[in-house]
């Protein structure tokens, strides 16, 4: 076992905050194991203890709350969420291959993972506090403190009312049927499906009604910035997932025997969209294959896609782009989509490899 119980294989782009990828191969399951899911950390993670942990629900509400997870557990009806997780930053290392994005944890395609959730939901929680007029964010507040923030502060950020208003966004205890483990948010954290992983606030402490949205530094960290901005001006702060997808088998820079090999990956339309076609090309975007694709377990769940192709011996790219039930199609370069701070890459996926006679 690796750090934190995470397997020996995991990609750790760092030990301290722990930030940690599977390798790509070992996504190819509807749920992903706990001790492969990734972990995304701004700072060390706390150690609660949950029987003196209180979740605190105020700003523009009619009641202030104060629940034990108990409490929290007895006033409201328990609910079960399937939902993906990505991090904003997930496939930042083909953004940083076109241009460098310095001080950015290099991601490849597998900050991203899916689990069958469990606790409340947030709408239930909020109606016991009864929102007054004017609430239009609910804020969500952490009990890390993270590091590249002076001085430190815990992290958070908000989603619209109307978000936290839908039936799947949970305050959640378990995942895939165990308790939550501490560096995935113990003993409670936000799950908003469809959004970017950075609204998903683990190590939950407080949750608040607001006029604006939250003024906490992570909220408007995750923005996207024109390519000639500075990275640190202020940008256009994400929620909703972007479309895009990745390849997860055959494995970049791998090498295997030529001939018919199956092609395999997952794509992932955020929101409340869902993927309908997947195509993979082996001559550089000329001509297309349609690949077989799951139905959709939900609109905030990743599809799994396959196709086989017959390759021939040598150097190979291949290339795979989805589609969502908008009709909206992936672009095509990582250079169109580069940010400066690297977000959001929902370029087509592209893998090298070799083939050997
Ligand atoms: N919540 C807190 N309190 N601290 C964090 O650093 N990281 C966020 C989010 N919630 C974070 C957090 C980001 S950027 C992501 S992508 C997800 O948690 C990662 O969740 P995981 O570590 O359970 O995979």
């Amino acid at each position: 076992m690796g750090l934190w119980d995470k397997r020996d294989d995991m990609l750790v782009h760092q030990t301290e905050p722990y930030n940690a990828e599977p390798p790509p191969g070992a996504l190819a399951g509807h749920l992903t194991p706990l001790d492969t899911f990734y972990s995304r950390n701004h700072g060390p993670v706390p150690r609660i203890d949950p029987a003196r942990w209180r979740l605190r629900v105020d700003g523009l509400v009619e009641r202030m709350l104060e629940l034990s997870l108990d409490e929290l557990r007895r006033r409201f009806s328990e609910h079960q969420v399937v939902a993906t997780l990505q991090c904003a930053g997930n496939r930042r290392a083909d953004l940083m291959a076109f241009r460098d994005i310095p001080g950015q944890v290099p991601w490849g395609p597998a900050a991203v993972s899916t689990a069958r959730w469990t606790g409340v939901r947030l709408a239930e929680v909020l109606a016991g506090a009864g929102l007054r007029d004017g609430a239009a964010h609910i804020a969500f507040t952490g009990g890390d403190l993270t590091v590249s923030t002076t001085p430190a502060q815990p992290f958070g950020g908000s989603v619209p009312v109307a978000k936290a208003l839908s039936g799947e966004v949970l305050l959640a205890w378990g995942i895939n049927g165990r308790p939550l483990p501490a560096a995935h948010g113990a003993p409670l954290r936000v799950v908003v499906p469809g959004w970017i992983g950075a609204r998903s606030v683990k190590w939950l402490q407080r949750v608040t009604a607001r006029a604006e949205v939250s003024d906490n530094h992570f909220h408007a960290e995750y923005s996207i910035l024109p390519p000639d901005a500075h990275p640190r001006g202020t940008g256009i702060v994400l929620g909703p997932l972007a479309l895009h997808c990745a390849i997860l088998r055959p494995g970049a820079g791998s090498r295997l025997p030529a001939g018919p090999t199956e092609v395999s990956g997952y794509a992932l339309a955020g929101d409340d969209r869902t993927v309908t076609r997947v195509d993979v090309s082996r001559d550089h975007g000329r001509t297309w294959v349609q690949a077989e694709l799951d139905p959709p377990e939900n609109p905030w769940t990743w599809q799994h896609w396959r196709t086989t192709l017959t390759l021939p011996a040598g150097e190979a790219e291949l290339l795979a782009r989805a589609w969502d039930s908008t009709a909206a199609v992936q672009p095509e370069s990582a250079a169109t989509v580069w940010n400066p701070r690297g977000y959001a890459n929902n370029s087509w996926a592209r893998v090298y490899f070799t083939c050997h006679p």
